[in-house]
């Protein structure tokens, strides 16, 4: 179908988009918008105002899966929409890793379009509008380049800059390399420009994307490290923050902790995903690290940059863990002190080297050493957010607050949560702001300069 159709059908309809999983995730959905945008159709904040409902899904642990089955199914029972005819279309991982096999648990997807296939969506859904059928596309070699689309953000003063899509680590748990593909990275030229662009637009703040932001550049044409972007990006003028997402340990170079101790613009954050703290679970992981040789990383980050706060992910009840392995774990959490952790349970995921491994844990053994965790990980978490209590500190202001509009939220170059009395032309500003009192996960605080 040819450009110019697809705008007679889809000019003036209405979209519903929601999100489910990563940041890259999020990402993508903003293309999708960008995309519908660009044809002339209007973004909807209720499912049953829109023509068009779109699931970008997420396939890294089963919860996921039951989730996007239920919204599927819910849309059956919306009113009718503002066009008469309603089309669902279902993206994403999931989407690439089922294909067709989707419609055996969802029966009213009409569009089913893969991780590659983002740059077709608004052709599919035209499509599905004029002969009323279904239309899937799953291909893994798509031409067409997802990641030089318009899209649409959804702030004004931060965007997300992908740098690098897919996935070369193979951990032996996980399913991205097979629904992302392999690694490719973007030219610096190209990410340069677009941030640029972002700065000219009004935005001071940007987070590069990737799975693994530290393989950067391997595979261009004139190769380069992640730690050389990131000394271009700081050299764009206006850009005032610049963040990024996730390292892999296994890559993470002295050049990189050289750039962020230099930078006066990269913030003082690092996700360094430990997964587990035993060795022996590790390598069954395929992570490529031993346990003393991230403590070591940590001990180099927190020499350089003192004041940086780590966070990480960890995963409990892999095949073949023992109580042995999970305190020493344990004793990583409490060793490295992170500000943060995002905790799992381990989720068998079909295809993935794991799943058919011996010795898969009973889920009562891995339900009270998750809970063991995260009781762990919130008691270090609270005491480490008080540690800035009575400091100035910039604040990037986000929002106006939720529950109380005499109130701004704004965060700290760590990413923790500040709130303090101010007004809604603060958004997007960088202000001083005395950091009162810490309650638990975030501040109060008293604004002193704009
Ligand atoms: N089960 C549980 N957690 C997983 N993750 C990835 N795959 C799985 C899985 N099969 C977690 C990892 C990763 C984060 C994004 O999701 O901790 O870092
Ligand atoms: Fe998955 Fe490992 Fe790649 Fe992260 S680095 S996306 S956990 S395979």
């Amino acid at each position: 179908m040819d450009q110019r159709s697809v705008r007679d059908i889809l000019a003036g309809k209405t979209y519903f988009i929601r999100t489910f999983g990563c940041q890259m995730n999020q990402h993508d959905s903003e293309r999708v918008s960008g995309l519908l945008d660009s044809y002339g159709c209007l973004m909807a904040l209720d499912p049953a105002h829109a023509d068009i409902v779109v699931f970008m899904t997420c396939c890294v642990r089963e919860a996921a899966d039951t989730r996007l089955y239920g919204q599927c199914n819910s849309c059956k029972s919306l009113p009718p929409s503002p066009s008469g005819k309603r089309v669902v279309a279902v993206g994403g991982c999931i989407a690439q890793r089922d294909g067709e096999g989707l419609l055996t648990n969802v029966d009213n997807v009409n569009v089913i379009f893969g991780t590659h296939s983002i740059a077709h969506v608004a052709e599919l859904i035209a499509e599905a509008f004029l002969d009323g059928k279904r239309h899937i596309r799953t291909n893994e070699h798509e031409d067409t380049d997802a990641m030089s689309m318009p899209w649409h953000r959804e702030t004004q003063y931060h965007a997300w800059v992908p740098i690098m899509t897919g996935c070369n680590n193979f951990c032996s748990y996980c399913i991205v390399p097979y629904v992302r593909g392999r690694e490719r990275s973007r030219e610096p030229r190209e990410i340069i420009r677009e941030i640029e662009n972002f700065v000219a637009d009004g935005v001071v703040e940007v987070m590069l994307l990737g799975q693994n932001v530290n393989s950067y550049g391997k595979n261009l044409e004139q190769p380069m490290t992640f730690a050389a972007l990131l000394r271009e990006a700081e050299k764009v003028e206006g850009l005032k923050r610049i963040r990024f997402m996730t390292s892999h340990p296994k890559d993470l170079s002295d050049e990189l902790i050289e750039v962020m101790k230099e930078s006066k613009k990269i913030c003082p954050h690092f996700h360094l995903p430990l997964q587990s703290g035993s060795s022996a679970i590790l390598k069954k992981m395929n992570r490529h690290y031993t346990k003393e040789r991230y403590l070591e990383l940590v001990r180099k980050l927190r020499a350089a940059l003192p004041d940086i706060s780590l966070t990480t992910d960890i995963i409990v009840g892999f095949p073949g863990e023992t109580e042995e392995d999970f305190l020493e774990t344990m004793e990583v959490v409490k060793e490295v002190q992170y500000d943060s952790a995002f905790t799992f349970i381990y989720s068998k995921r079909t295809g993935t080297p794991a799943a058919v491994m011996e010795n898969q844990i009973p889920d009562d053994v891995v339900k009270d050493r998750f809970d063991r965790l995260l009781a762990e990980v919130q008691e270090i978490s609270r005491e480490r957010c008080a540690r800035f209590e009575g400091q100035t500190m910039d604040v990037l202001v986000e929002d106006v607050n939720d529950h109380d509009p005499s109130l701004v939220t704004g965060r700290l170059t760590n990413n923790l949560l500040v709130h303090f009395k101010g007004t809604e032309d603060l958004i997007g500003k960088i202000v001083d702001v005395h950091l009162d009192e810490c309650r638990g996960f975030y501040y109060m605080g008293t604004m002193i300069s704009k």
